[in-house]
């Protein structure tokens, strides 16, 4: 593949100047959204998508963007490469250009692209476009990670999870872009997979997808919200998936409904490669054949960033999943969430840092919780709840080893909480060794409330709980060498695109002192 792309560069390079506006058409091309001239030529415009930034490193960020006149039914582009240009600035009126050149727009990628800019500076806000014949795109911001040996005393990041289309409006997205960050943290569930529902806000395009061509007009109608479009253009993302990227709560090559393995094999293959084409995430990702997203990202000496995917390797959830009483299957030692070889490679991770604040950026709730209140336990078996063993191994590494400071940051379940992490829920005595913070949606779930009926009876029966809120919004986290600070960031409602959003709790986390406590 990387060498098919650097022909191919040589091959633009060849065309020089021209490549850009001169492109010949191919007779056979299909058509919405084309007219046939001598040049390459739009009759909508192409970055109906917007751009975005993503995994950034001290010299260098992933630019995307995918051209798609005709976004909510295939794109509209033809059966071809086309070039694009791309430039990168240091003023946002892109006068003072530091870094250009000349990307392909693929078929075979749905006409995404992806640039791995270098050579830029470290710890600095910067500013990108792309251009083709029609005109350019809109400008994003973007901004690279600290020196790997700076002594950087401050880092701001949001992360968010949860935007179903039809559930609401991104209201919660146009705050996150008002906001000073550095990265922006997406946790999973960026599309959500079923048909259409009535008696909603707004609507789903197709019935449930399954295919290529399906899941990427999915991604095409949630990228065409303009909310979502200003997050992106604000800052660079850092992004994994969770369930509703591929079907709801499927497990490795399981399905929700259990079809068979080839056939789901087929369907998850061509939902990670649209979720590749639409997040600006690096080429590296693209390996054993298929799309591998866990990774990690440093900030200099202040904080590394673990994602992690605990969909793709894991076991199927014990106990015929569901909320269930602990049955042998999820005490045993072969259930796995991580996969033996992401969890080597977190432990090794973990074990080397030497970063102030570890933070591992996942899907589902690490934290215990035992809904049935009073004798007995009622789990979540498709949380960390359903693989205790390897929860333990974790819990336990990390106060063997010791890795400064490491903070759980999780999406999934529509809802805040807050959670001390120990190697054994169950004992008063356990070590506090992490802290977990989980942020709620962007629109799931619809306008939610800040307590359910639930909510008293789970706090008394899980004293390592120490928060709970049930409304829409997203999260926003302070870290300097003393201090974490967690913003819970809730907007009273997702039927308003103006609704104003408000903090409604806050926690910090002390350096060396594992465990969160009200502001
Ligand atoms: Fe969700």
């Amino acid at each position: 593949m990387a060498k098919t792309n650097a022909s191919r560069r040589d091959f633009i390079k060849l065309l020089g100047a021209a490549s850009a506006t001169m492109i010949q058409p191919d007779a056979a091309w299909p058509v919405a959204g084309w007219a046939k001239s001598d040049a390459l030529h739009f009759t909508a415009d192409p970055f109906s998508l917007g751009v975005a930034s993503g995994d950034p490193w001290p010299d260098g960020v992933v630019l995307w963007t995918r051209l798609a006149p005709d976004p909510l039914v295939g794109g509209g582009m033809p059966e071809r490469d086309v070039p694009v240009k791309w430039e990168v600035a240091s003023d946002e009126r892109m006068q003072s250009v530091v870094a250009r050149g000349t990307a392909t727009a693929s078929p075979r990628r749905g006409h995404a692209v992806h640039v791995e800019v270098g050579g830029l500076l470290p710890a600095r806000w910067y500013w990108y476009r792309f251009t083709v014949d029609a005109g350019s795109s809109p400008v994003g911001r973007t901004r690279t990670a600290p020196a790997l040996s700076a002594r950087n005393d401050r880092m701001n990041l949001a992360f968010a999870s949860c935007q179903h289309f039809e559930t609401g409006y991104f209201t919660a997205y146009r705050h996150l872009a008002a906001e000073d960050l550095d990265l922006v943290l997406h946790l999973g569930d960026y599309i959500y997979e079923n048909g259409p529902a009535d008696g909603r806000l707004r609507r789903h395009n197709t019935p449930e997808v399954k295919t290529l061509a399906d899941y990427r007009n999915r991604y095409a109608l949630y990228k065409s919200d303009p909310l979502l479009k200003q997050a992106h253009a604000s800052f660079p993302w850092a992004a994994v998936w969770d369930d509703h990227e591929v079907d709801n709560n499927y497990a490795g090559l399981i399905s929700e409904d259990n079809v068979p393995r080839a056939e789901f094999a087929g369907r998850r293959a061509a939902a990670y490669q649209a979720y590749y084409e639409h997040l600006p995430l690096r080429r590296s990702v693209l390996r054993g054949g298929g799309v591998e997203i866990y990774r990690r990202l440093d900030f200099g000496s202040l904080s590394a960033v673990y994602l992690l995917d605990t969909r793709q390797y894991r076991t199927d959830q014990p106990c015929g999943d569901g909320n269930k009483p602990v049955c042998p299957e999820a005490l045993s030692p072969k259930a796995t969430i991580l996969g033996d070889r992401q969890e080597r490679w977190l432990l090794g991770q973990l074990g080397q840092s030497r970063a102030r604040w570890n933070v591992m950026a996942q899907q589902v709730m690490m934290a215990q919780v035992d809904s049935l209140a009073g004798p007995g336990q009622q789990l979540s078996m498709d949380k960390w709840n359903g693989y205790l063993v390897e929860r333990k191994r974790l819990l336990e590494s990390l106060r063997a080893h010791g890795p400064s400071n490491p903070v759980v940051l999780t999406g999934d379940i529509h809802s805040n909480w807050v959670a001390d992490l120990k190697p054994d829920f169950e004992s008063e005595t356990s070590p506090v060794v992490a802290t977990e913070f989980v942020g709620t949606s962007i629109t799931t779930g619809g306008d939610g409330s800040d307590v359910r009926p639930t909510t008293a009876a789970v706090l008394s029966e899980n004293p390592h709980v120490k928060f709970f809120n049930g409304q829409r919004g997203y999260v926003r986290c302070s870290l300097t060498p003393e201090r974490w600070q967690t913003d819970y960031r809730v907007i009273a409602s997702v039927t308003q695109p103006d609704a104003p959003v408000n903090t409604i709790a806050s926690f910090i986390v002390e350096n060396s002192r594992p465990g969160a406590r009200r502001a």
